[in-house]
């Protein structure tokens, strides 16, 4: 992990609250698929702490980029900064997709909005790793598909099935349909899938997968702190297999942001999320 002030080489705006941002570290990292940089705009004072953005593109040992939705202080902050400004970088943080002997099975790597950030780098290196993999990438409509690379995903030529809720492109409706419709239809077997989108598409991927026995991961987008470990801010309830109605919590930034999907108390955190 370093700390390091990054230089913007882009920050480019793809459409109205979305950016892909390009920065130059300055120092090698090695960042797997689904790791993440906690990261700040230099100039700006507010807010204090940094923002946690998976790494959506490694272009070389000192050069990534991010794909990132302004939402609040933090991301408003980010969009500001300039080409040649500074921006505070912690990374890589967290764990990664498992990959390794994969090769040979299936995977389903299910995508929804701005949670495609994470994923992309995954279907990159399934794909180099000869696993067959399907991808289902949800969207709220057409613009928010194309803000959130739909394009990147279509270059990999992978079996794509499309939705978006008002049916603007693909299938109207959640991703979790044709997802729960391939399971049907035998498409989990020998399969993993990999999902990365909102809580409740999480929560309804991980009931489809627990259905179907199909195994499940999914990248946790808490809130959080620090990034590392220390102040117990971005927390989840997980399983123990305990006494009932007793949980044991992880850190998101440490444990994760990767986890089972069947280890996660989805009631209990959904009222936190
Ligand atoms: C491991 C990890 C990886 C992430 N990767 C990305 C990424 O690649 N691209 C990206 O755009 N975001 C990503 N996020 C989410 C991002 O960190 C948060 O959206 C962050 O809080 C934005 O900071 P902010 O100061 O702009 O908004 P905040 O001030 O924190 O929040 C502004 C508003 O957005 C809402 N909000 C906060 N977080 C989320 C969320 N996750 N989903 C929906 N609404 C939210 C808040 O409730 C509030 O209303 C990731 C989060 C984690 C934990
Ligand atoms: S964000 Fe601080 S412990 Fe996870």
């Amino acid at each position: 992990m370093i700390e390091t002030l990054a230089t913007v080489e882009s920050n480019r705006e793809l459409a109205p609250g979305y950016r892909l941002l390009t920065l130059d570290l300055k120092e090698d990292v090695k960042v797997s698929p689904g790791q993440f940089a906690m990261l700040k705009a230099h100039a700006s004072i507010e807010p204090l702490l940094r923002r946690a953005l998976a790494v959506y593109r490694v272009h070389g040992p000192r050069r990534l980029s991010f794909l990132y939705q302004v939402l609040g202080r933090g991301t408003e902050a980010l969009s500001q900064v300039e080409e040649e400004g500074a921006v505070e970088a912690l990374l890589p943080l967290g764990n990664s997709w498992p990959i390794e002997g994969s090769a040979g099975q299936r995977a389903i790597v299910v995508a929804g909005g701005i949670g495609s950030a994470s994923v992309l780098m995954l279907c990159e290196e399934l794909s180099a790793s000869h696993v067959d993999v399907q991808l289902f990438f949800g969207a709220a409509s057409e613009h928010a598909a194309a803000c959130c690379r739909l394009e990147d995903f279509r270059t990999l030529g992978l079996p794509l099935a499309l939705t978006t809720d008002d049916g603007s492109l693909g299938e109207r409706g959640f991703v979790t349909a044709p997802l729960e419709r391939h399971l049907r239809d035998g498409g989990g077997e020998g399969a993993a899938i990999y999902a990365c989108g909102p809580w409740a598409m999480m929560r309804a991927v991980a009931e489809i997968a627990a259905q179907f026995e199909v195994r499940c991961l999914v990248s946790l987008e808490a809130p959080m702190g620090c990034g590392f470990g220390v102040c117990v801010g971005c927390v989840v309830a997980v399983k123990t297999g305990g006494p009932l109605g007793y949980d044991s919590y992880k850190r998101v930034c440490t444990d994760g942001s990767i986890f089972p999907a069947e280890k996660i108390r989805w009631e209990v955190n959904a009222m936190t999320q």
